[in-house]
């Protein structure tokens, strides 16, 4: 399983389009053996394999029994509950259990407990308080992580491993002295003369300037006078501690790997300030876990989200995984997230499909009865009695089982790429803040086109760009010169390229470029911008040619077209007649180039909730995107293409009946029936059609 042993078509495609490493579907839950009392794991593993559990994930926090004490390993608690799974024919998933490190631990070693961004010292009360900054406890996690390696590479039943759990996710970012010393040194070792890094991030702005490495201090986020950080400082202060995430996973990677080359390494994200991109060239799959109800209680919304997660996910791992499905209500101290409806359940199982998933692990086979989360429900209540949502539970694991064997080798189907990468939010986040950042771009127009039924995904910045008809860039503030260029090559072999305002007006370190906007795209554009500016009320709006106005917030770039035509104006309105004339008034507002077999369009405006949908429908008739079937945009869409032919997978994200039309007729794999060119979706309901 490990990446020597990967398949070579695997290596050599899109990072995006990789199918599963392996052939078959791993579906199970999260179970806690430390949390139940013994007499009842028996009884609970053969009821998963009786409802259609394959695997069980454990362990990723339980290092308070593996290690009670420093030193001393305890493996008899999930050496006992491993065997047990494995009489049933369950197969394990374990955890390393970084994420939890225990009482003895952070009472030895106080100084390694994390501080918040305000700079307040957290204690030992529950997950992430110390971090993987601390070469020492590094260290720790690294003896741990190789003693149970090497207790667990014999045992057939564990096939892999999660390494930690939610990197960035509770416990961001670290704080604390140790921190600062390590990005001092980290800095050190980047930037090697003080005067170096004063230039690249432009010190001499309000009395910055530094004399040593030793001087630098951590970019509070929130200085209690609300003064915001340097945003060289805070880029590079965000870039040091996703290194130290990804460098402390893959150790533990390697650790684990030495142990047992066919081990299935893992990790369950997705969280901010980490490149996925680099964490995943560590994994066999990246992860995802998945809580729809974050979205909000509309099912739709739910599943927008949802599909945006899930899009993220397989931008960075091509197939992935989904170490947590919710299956209940969601509640602890801040939050709560409603129980999902009848069917809703089983629709996102299939929604994880029908994006790439090639595993999924429901949270949790039983609710806890301590702790933090006695409200975040599992698939049993506490009573464990059998209740819908095990009735739901076996009849999603029957039917994936049944379907299993159509999913190997399957792709996701995608034409239309939005480019993510989670340094541009990161650089975003640092000046402009409160404009649209590129991921909040991302996901308004993937939800858009995903409303429009049109084939997109997102796409990570560094993957090739192979197989795609277009490329959306929203406002990739720093466009490297590689970028740049592969851009070009995209838009000469016949790609539609659009940018959004910004794009390619900063450097690597979060400092404005000199050059015209949008810099080092300008050329390929045949475009500049002649004024950029903000509009806190609504002003201006765009009128593509021979379209509507699509209203602009919260800003606008007044374009001057070199080689490439106008093809939207900007245009005032609800004002009075009388009010003096807005300087973008009549200005272009979007150009057109042709070049090579491709076009590239630039677009003065960001994309907001308000306006994607009509920005995509503009864009859809420009390029001529076509819908892949006809329904109502509560209804979600996806292709996989598979060896064996096509499937279409048809999701009715609300609690309404949904037609689906212009169907071509197919074999709906979940009924068996033959379809002919519409179909009936109830609420919550699924249909996944073979096409040859
Ligand atoms: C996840 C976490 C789980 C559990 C769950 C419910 O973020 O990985 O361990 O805490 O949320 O809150």
């Amino acid at each position: 399983m490990n990446p020597a042993s990967r398949p070579a078509r695997r290596r050599h495609r899109p990072r995006h389009q990789r199918p599963a490493p392996f052939d078959r579907f791993l579906f199970g839950v999260a179970y806690y053996p430390e949390q139940e009392p013994r007499r009842r794991w028996k009884q609970d593993f053969a009821r998963m394999r009786r409802n259609g559990v394959r695997v069980v994930r454990m362990g990723e926090f339980a290092w308070d029994v593996w290690e009670p004490r420093r030193g001393v390993y305890a493996f008899e608690l999930f050496d006992a509950a491993i065997a047990l799974a494995a009489e049933q024919g369950l197969q394990v998933l374990l955890g390393t259990p970084t994420a939890a490190p225990p009482r003895w631990l952070s009472a030895a070693h106080p100084e390694w407990l994390r501080q918040t961004a305000d700079g307040r010292p957290v204690d030992h009360t529950g997950r992430q308080h110390i971090g993987p900054v601390h070469e020492g406890f590094r260290a720790i996690c690294r003896e741990l992580t190789t003693a149970l390696a090497a207790h667990y590479a014999t045992v057939p039943a564990v096939i892999g491993w999660q390494i930690d759990n939610e990197f960035h996710c509770v416990g961001s970012l670290d704080f604390s002295p140790g921190a600062r010393r390590a990005f001092q040194g980290w800095l050190a070792r980047r930037y090697r003369r003080i005067d170096v890094l004063n230039t690249r991030w432009g010190t001499s702005f309000s009395a910055q300037t530094y004399a040593s490495f030793e001087e630098i201090p951590l970019p509070l986020v929130s200085r209690p006078d609300g003064y915001p950080p340097h945003p060289g400082h805070l880029l590079d202060f965000h870039r040091f501690s996703s290194e130290v995430t990804v460098a402390f996973a893959a150790e533990q990677s390697a650790l684990l790997r030495n142990a047992r080359a066919r081990w299935l390494i893992f990790h369950n994200g997705l969280f901010a300030h980490l490149d996925y991109w680099k964490l995943s060239d560590h994994l066999d799959l990246l992860g995802v876990d998945l809580y729809p109800g974050f979205g909000g209680s509309d099912g739709v919304k739910a599943g927008a989200w949802a599909a945006f997660k899930l899009q993220q996910c397989r931008a960075h791992s091509g197939a992935f995984l989904v170490p947590e499905l919710a299956t209940g209500a969601a509640g602890s101290q801040r939050r709560f997230l409603e129980t999902p409806e009848p069917g809703q359940m089983r629709l996102w199982a299939w929604q994880c499909i029908a994006h790439g998933a090639v595993g999924l692990i429901h949270f949790r086979w039983r609710t806890c009865r301590f702790g933090q989360e006695i409200y975040w429900h599992g698939i049993l209540d506490h009573d464990s009695r059998p209740r819908r949502r095990l009735a739901e539970f076996a009849q999603e694991s029957r039917e994936i089982a049944r379907m299993a064997p159509r999913l190997k080798g399957a792709v996701r189907d995608t034409r239309i790429g939005v480019l993510i990468e989670s340094e541009q939010d990161d650089a975003h986040a640092g000046v402009l803040e409160c404009f649209p950042a590129p991921r909040h771009q991302a996901e308004h127009l993937l939800g858009a086109l995903r409303a429009r039924h049109l084939p997109a995904g997102l796409v990570h910045a560094r993957d090739s760009f192979r197989g795609l008809d277009a490329l959306i860039l929203p406002s990739f503030g720093h466009v490297s010169s590689p970028l740049a260029a592969r851009l070009r090559a995209f838009v000469q072999r016949g790609g539609f390229l659009i940018a959004t305002a910004r794009s390619g007006t900063r450097d690597g370190h979060n400092q404005a470029l000199a050059r015209t906007a949008p810099g080092p795209l300008a050329a390929l554009m045949g475009a500049t911008v002649e004024e950029v500016g903000g509009l806190r009320t609504p002003l201006l709006s765009f009128v593509p040619s021979g379209g509507d106005p699509i209203l602009a917030q919260p800003g606008y770039e007044l374009l001057r077209p070199r080689t490439a035509a106008a093809v939207a104006c900007w245009t005032m309105t609800g004002v009075t007649a009388s009010r003096q004339a807005h300087p973008a008034h009549g200005a272009p507002a979007a150009t057109l180039r042709p070049l090579g077999r491709g076009r590239a369009l630039l677009l003065g405006a960001w994309i907001t909730a308000e306006n994607a949908a009509p920005i995509v429908s503009w864009l859809a008739g420009l390029a001529g995107w076509r819908p892949v079937v006809a329904a109502g945009p509560g209804v979600e869409v996806s292709r996989l293409i598979t060896p064996r032919g096509s499937l279409l997978f048809l999701l009715n994200h609300s609690a309404e009946p949904q037609r689906v039309c212009e169907l071509e007729p197919a074999r709906d794999l979940l009924t068996r029936r033959s379809t002919g060119d519409a179909i009936d979706l109830p609420a919550f309901g699924v249909a996944v059609l073979s096409q040859r």
